[in-house]
């Protein structure tokens, strides 16, 4: 069992827990993930990951309140239990695995989109903590769903706050925020961008334009998160890929984000479901099947 150990509500139906959980803390690197489960019959809930302190051997998860599953997690309280907390999965961020000379060479700025937030901090605290000072660009609808500002404010280089009624820090979305930077006379050679499927297809189409490499960290469905079921697949360059195991970070510019859009869509109901089996996607054909 997985102890809560934290819970602190962040904005409406964003959740903030830290989680005992001294193996995966110990092993966790910036942009994996994990699945948990509140008990043996529950859903399997991929997160990424916010957060983690492997001395206390804790792990930082942020979450939206969306739907029945969610519901019964934000539900749960300080000292209460996760039944499963399984990770870390995925491949880390490469920007936590190449050379630092190499990244402190870079100018980099990372783009985060609302509960998407949660999984641009690791990375930017990270780099931090190795002498790299990153831009970050927060988006959010209004200034009450702006998450994380201090602990941004600690470990950013320069922090953009933008918002898309403009009730705080810059009026806008962040693609309107990262033109706007350019044309002020910022120059990147690298962007990260973390949030809705459609706000990183808007992203990398604007970062194509400007000639900014784009590493995005992609959310499909997941089932089991090993890379067997093939639930999480992806077209990535015209090749299938599972968000799993080959990613969650993938080349934005080669991501086929309306196929991506398409499937997360199809799958919420029994209808759309069926139309995927039928395509013969909707699960099946993961690396086991292959
Ligand atoms: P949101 O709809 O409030 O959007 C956040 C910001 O994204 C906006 O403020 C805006 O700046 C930008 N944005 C949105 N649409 C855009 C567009 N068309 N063009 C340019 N920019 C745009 O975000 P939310 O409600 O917090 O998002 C929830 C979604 O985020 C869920 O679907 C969830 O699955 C996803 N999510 C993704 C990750 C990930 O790892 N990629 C992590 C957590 C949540
Ligand atoms: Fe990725 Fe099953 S969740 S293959």
């Amino acid at each position: 069992m997985y102890k809560i150990l934290k819970k602190k509500e962040l904005a409406k139906n964003i959740i903030l827990m830290d989680v005992e959980a001294p193996r995966v803390a110990k092993r966790c690197l910036p942009g994996q993930f994990l699945i948990v489960r509140t008990d043996e019959d529950a859903e399997r809930i991929p997160l990424t990951i916010c957060d983690y302190d492997a001395a206390k051997g804790t792990v930082t998860l942020v979450f939206q309140v969306i739907g029945a599953a969610t519901k019964i997690m934000g539900d749960l309280n300080e000292g209460d239990s996760f039944h499963d907390v399984v990770g870390p999965l995925g491949t880390p961020s490469d920007l936590a695995t190449d050379p630092i000379d190499e990244v402190k060479k870079k100018s980099i700025v990372f783009i985060a989109g609302g509960v998407g937030t949660a999984p641009v901090y690791p990375q930017v605290k990270y780099l931090h903590e190795r002498g790299v000072n990153v831009d970050v660009i927060i988006g959010a609808k209004n200034k009450e769903l702006v998450i994380l500002e201090e602990e941004f404010k600690a470990v950013s280089g320069n922090l953009y706050i933008t918002t898309d009624d403009g009730s705080y820090g810059r009026n806008g979305m962040v693609t309107k925020c990262l033109e706007d930077l350019v044309t002020e006379g910022k120059k990147y050679d690298h962007c990260v961008a973390i949030g809705p499927m459609i706000m990183m297809k808007f992203v990398c189409k604007l970062t194509e334009k400007l000639g900014i490499p784009t590493i995005v960290s992609l959310n499909p469905i997941m089932v089991d998160g090993t890379g067997m079921c093939g639930a999480c697949r992806v077209s990535v360059g015209g090749e299938t890929k599972f968000a799993c195991v080959d990613g969650p970070e993938f080349d934005g510019h080669k991501v086929n984000f309306d196929e991506a859009m398409r499937r997360q869509t199809l799958y919420k109901s029994r209808e759309g479901r069926a139309m995927l089996a039928l395509e013969g996607t909707l699960e099946g054909g993961g690396k086991c099947g292959q």
